[in-house]
C-alpha cells in the first residue's frame, strides 16, 4: 500500500499536499527539514494523517482509507495500553496519562500517523544530504515500524550513535520531548537520524517506514509531574509546543 501511494505520479501526490500544521496530506522532499543547521538536505517524502482528515485521503488507491483507519485503530489501542504501563512504571495515579490523550484523532489532538518513503539515492549525491536529519520527536512517544533495509541510528547516553537494526515483528518506541518534560528528564527524548547508506546496494534501494507520533491533547499543559503547583509559573500547552516545532521545520 505504501509503495502504491508513493509510486503515484508526483502531480497526483502533490494534489494531496499537506497545507499547514493542522492538515493531513503529502509532504514532498525537502518540505520538512528536521536538522536546522549545516544547510542539510533531507531526501524523503511522507504522507501524514492528522486530526480530522476528511477529504485528504487519496481515492486513487483501493482500500487506502480503510487500511489507514485500521492502522489508527491498532495504534490507538497500543498507545492506551502503553500509557497504562507508563503510569504504573512512573507511579502515577490510574488514568493520568491516558486522560491526557483522550481526544486522539479529533480536532483537539495532533497525534499523527506518517507513512515515510526514502527514495533511492541518486548517483550524484548532492552535498550535505541525509535521509533524515538528527532530531528528537516532539510528543509523548513514537512507535515505528521499519522495513529490513536498516539505517536508523539512535544516540545513547554516552553520546554515541548506534544502529537500531530492524528486528522482524518488533516495533521501536521512542521517547519524545513532551514525555521528557513531564518526567523532568527521567525519561529522555531519543535523538535519532537516518544517514545515506555506505553500502552501494542499500543506496540504490528505497527505505520505507510507518511512524505513529502520540501527542497529548492540545490543551494539556506541559508541567512536570513532580513539580508542585505554582500559580506564578506558566507552562506551554501541548499544542503550542508542537506548533512551534512544526512551523520551524516545515516549509508549508
Ligand atoms: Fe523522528
Amino acid at each position: 500500500m505504501i509503495n502504491t501511494f508513493f509510486n503515484l505520479p508526483f502531480e497526483i501526490k502533490k494534489s494531496y499536499a499537506r497545507k499547514d500544521a493542522y492538515s493531513a496530506g503529502y509532504v514532498e522532499p525537502s518540505k520538512e527539514i528536521l536538522k536546522q543547521s549545516d544547510n542539510v538536505k533531507e531526501l524523503r517524502e511522507s504522507f501524514d494523517i492528522i486530526g480530522n482528515f476528511d477529504g485528504f485521503i487519496p481515492n486513487e488507491i483501493e482500500k487506502f482509507e480503510r487500511s489507514l483507519l485500521k492502522m489508527i485503530e491498532m495504534g490507538s489501542d497500543f498507545f492506551s495500553k502503553f500509557l497504562r504501563c507508563l503510569e504504573i512504571g512512573l507511579n502515577l495515579p490510574f488514568g493520568t496519562l491516558q486522560d491526557m490523550h483522550a481526544k486522539i484523532y479529533s480536532d483537539s489532538n495532533m497525534s499523527t500517523l506518517r507513512l515515510i518513503h526514502y527514495p533511492p539515492i541518486p548517483f550524484e549525491i548532492p552535498e550535505n544530504c541525509v535521509r533524515c536529519g538528527e532530531h528528537t520527536d516532539y510528543g509523548t512517544i513514537t512507535i515505528l515500524f521499519q522495513d529490513n533495509m536498516g539505517g536508523l541510528e539512535v544516540k545513547n547516553r554516552n553520546n554515541e550513535w548506534v544502529q537500531a537494526h530492524p528486528v522482524p515483528g518488533a516495533l521501536l518506541v521512542n521517547v519524545g520531548d513532551m514525555l521528557q518534560k513531564f518526567t523532568s528528564g527521567r525519561l529522555r527524548a531519543t535523538p535519532h537520524r537516518v544517514l545515506i547508506p555506505e553500502e552501494e546496494r542499500r543506496k540504490r534501494c528505497p527505505r520505507k517506514s510507518v511512524v505513529f507520533f502520540l501527542v497529548p491533547d492540545n490543551d494539556v499543559i506541559l508541567k512536570p509531574f513532580e513539580e508542585p503547583k505554582d500559580e506564578t509559573k506558566s507552562y506551554e500547552t501541548s499544542h503550542d509546543y508542537l506548533y512551534s516545532r512544526l512551523i520551524s521545520t516545515f516549509n508549508f
